[in-house]
């Protein structure tokens, strides 16, 4: 067998891993959700969450992955656990699930940047978006995304992806900062900053039920557990590398910018609305290209040149993302088969671009899709993939965390019996609670 690749340094390694991570995820859905969730309480159980479930999570994949040295499907076969592939095939198919309709938010995102550049959206930004988010266009653009990320699968990813991660993840976090602070300075968003950072127990207390699973999914979408992608990627580090310190890392990164996102889209949904809209157009999946897109039209030329910027650096970081979704089933295409890479990266593309036209037409589509990743697939696919490192493969995921891992190797044993007792408990609620949600209100669009 060829020797395979291993990243040649950790910075490679994390920054690719931090790139799949940060996408929209942090910056479109996560400031939206908060919104939509009841602001702080909302927050305070997502970072409950991506650190007590979402780091041990993220380390059971990276043990996977490291150990087996193989795609995301047949590691498991690798690992003497044939029967446990299903887990790979499930992440699989969420990942191809998801990126259906990722693909044409990541669409928006580049009418965005050229409406940016052309002026297009500063006229009016909620009727701008209203137009553009489904139709004709939006499925053009969702075309051009999805073409894009086969693109880059298909050439590799080692160039194209290492460089633009380097760069993106600094831009983001200085994009974000900048725009905090501008939004801080407006009249009128005092109040967000009491509605997103100090949380309402009340509100919480008589929400639980909603506000778990969609916090501990979000960090789920977020640090993308569940899909295969972590395992993917974890299967090219080298042995001496050390996986809790990479996690916590890659866990502590996403969620600052996730934060940073939100202390930049809330204040402006405030200052444009006085509160936080009801309306699909101002909140909900519209907010950051109505609120933020505001910002940018009411700057003139300035606003041109900034707005088309911090949109292109969304774009990189949804791409960054998207790419590791494609990647999980075209490695495993290529391994397995040995299908032709740019055959297999371009034929899922296009079937997937087929998928997302349901939710580049309609927005009730794309929220479908959604809910149902939220829901039921992702706690399906991590509950999956827990059970089979607390239980299956615990002695061995042991071993493989101590590896490489110094000091904090001797919390390899905390960290299992964490997963096979809380994390687990805290999946199969979130598994329930979203089973029960889509079972009261399927919300199937048009039916
Ligand atoms: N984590 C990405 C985001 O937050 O936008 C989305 C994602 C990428 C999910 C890759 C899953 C994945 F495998």
């Amino acid at each position: 067998m060829a020797q395979r690749e291993t990243w040649t340094t950790r910075a490679g390694f994390v920054l690719a891993a931090v790139g799949s991570a940060v996408g929209l995820g942090n910056i479109w859905q996560f400031p939206f959700k908060t919104a939509e969730n009841g602001g702080a309480a909302f927050v305070l159980v997502y970072l409950l969450a991506a650190v007590l479930i979402g780091l041990p999570t993220i380390l059971g994949e990276f043990a996977i992955g490291r150990r087996a040295k193989l795609n995301a499907v047949e590691a498991f076969d690798r690992l003497d656990h044939p029967a446990w592939t299903v887990v790979g095939g499930l992440g699989l198919f969420t990942g191809l699930w998801i990126l259906s309709y990722y693909s044409v938010v990541g669409g928006w995102v580049i009418r965005y940047t050229i409406g940016s550049l052309t002026g297009g959206y500063f006229g009016g930004t909620a009727a701008y978006f209203g137009a553009v988010s489904a139709g004709w266009e939006a499925i053009a653009f969702h075309a051009l995304f999805m073409a894009l990320t086969a693109g880059i699968v298909a050439f590799g990813i080692e160039d194209g992806i290492e460089k633009a991660t380097k760069l993106m993840v600094p831009s983001v976090v200085l994009m974000l900062v900048g725009l905090a602070v501008y939004a801080f300075t407006l009249d009128g968003s005092g109040p967000a900053y009491s509605y997103y950072l100090s949380p309402d127990m009340d509100y919480l207390a008589n929400n639980l039920g909603s506000v778990i699973p969609f916090a501990v999914s979000q960090a789920f979408f977020s640090l993308s557990l569940g899909m295969g992608a972590m395992i993917t990627y974890a299967s090219y580090l080298s042995d001496d590398d050390s996986l809790p310190a990479d996690g916590g890392l890659v866990v502590g990164l996403n969620t600052l910018i996730g934060v940073l996102a939100g202390l930049v889209v809330i204040p402006l949904l405030f200052v444009q609305f006085s509160q936080i809209p009801e309306t699909a157009a101002g909140g909900g999946p519209g907010a950051l290209f109505v609120s933020v897109a505001q910002v940018f039209g009411g700057l003139g030329i300035t606003g041109r040149i900034l707005g088309a910027l911090f949109f292109f650096v969304v774009l990189i970081a949804a791409l960054s993302s998207a790419i590791s979704l494609l990647e999980v089933v075209t490695a495993y295409c290529v391994d397995r088969y040995e299908w032709n890479r740019m055959a297999t990266a371009f034929g899922f593309g296009g079937v997937l671009f087929l998928l997302g036209t349901l939710s580049a037409w309609d927005t009730a589509w794309l929220g479908w899709f959604d809910t149902l990743a939220y829901s039921v697939l992702l706690p399906a696919s991590v509950l999956l993939g827990v059970i089979f490192v607390g239980w299956v493969y615990g002695p061995e995921a042991v071993e493989e965390m101590e590896k490489g891992a110094d000091g904090a190797g001797q919390y390899a044993t905390l960290w299992i019996w964490w997963l096979r007792t809380v994390v687990f408990v805290g999946v199969l609620v979130t598994l329930y609670l979203g089973v029960t949600s889509i079972y009261a209100s399927p919300g199937l669009p048009g039916l």
